[in-house]
């Protein structure tokens, strides 16, 4: 796969101004998500187990900042080496955390659509076709191997 420096600049710049608001960005991006496919919210322990409202739940962004980091960093590595190879929190463990959660392929659209969407109200204006094409680019290299994870570890 071709990633060029444009792509990677894209994501990692729009990634650097939304951070600073990440909690609300986190909080939309869940929104969205369970907006599209309300019985999404029963895969996640932390939100099957809680009583406190989704808005005022604290391990809410973790996920989202994590789903947006990792996209970020698949960016840099789809550049650097054409494929995505997730260094820090391994593979192999998000296949099976995933896989156990009950996650489908079909959540993973759901999220890549939440996702966009949220991008694209955050940075307003500076939003363009290149951009939602160089996040949906990184983020489904970053979901195709977690998926052949998950397909491993079942
Ligand atoms: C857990 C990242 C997509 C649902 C996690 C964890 C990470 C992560 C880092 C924590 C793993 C651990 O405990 O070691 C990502 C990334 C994604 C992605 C980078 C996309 C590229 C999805 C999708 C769904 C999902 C599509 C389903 C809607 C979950 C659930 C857990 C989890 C249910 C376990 C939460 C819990 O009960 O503690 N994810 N995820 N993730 N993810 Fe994702």
């Amino acid at each position: 796969i071709c990633f060029t420096q444009e792509q990677e600049d894209l994501v990692v710049k729009s990634w650097e101004v939304m951070k600073k608001n990440s909690a609300d960005l986190a909080l939309k991006f869940f929104l969205k998500i369970f907006e599209i496919a309300p019985s999404a919210q029963n895969l996640f322990s932390f939100l099957r187990d809680s009583k406190v409202p989704l808005e005022q739940n604290p391990k809410l962004k973790p996920h989202a900042v994590n789903v947006f980091v990792m996209t970020c960093e698949s960016a840099v590595q789809l550049r650097k080496a054409g494929k995505v190879t997730v260094r820090e929190s391994n593979l192999k463990r998000l296949g099976s955390v995933h896989f156990k959660s009950g996650v489908v392929d079909e959540h993973f659209e759901v999220v890549k659509f939440a996702l966009l969407e949220t991008i694209k109200e955050a940075v307003a204006q500076t939003w363009s076709p290149e951009m939602k094409n160089a996040w949906g680019v990184a983020y489904d290299q970053l979901a195709a191997a977690i998926k052949a994870e998950m397909k491993a570890s079942s």
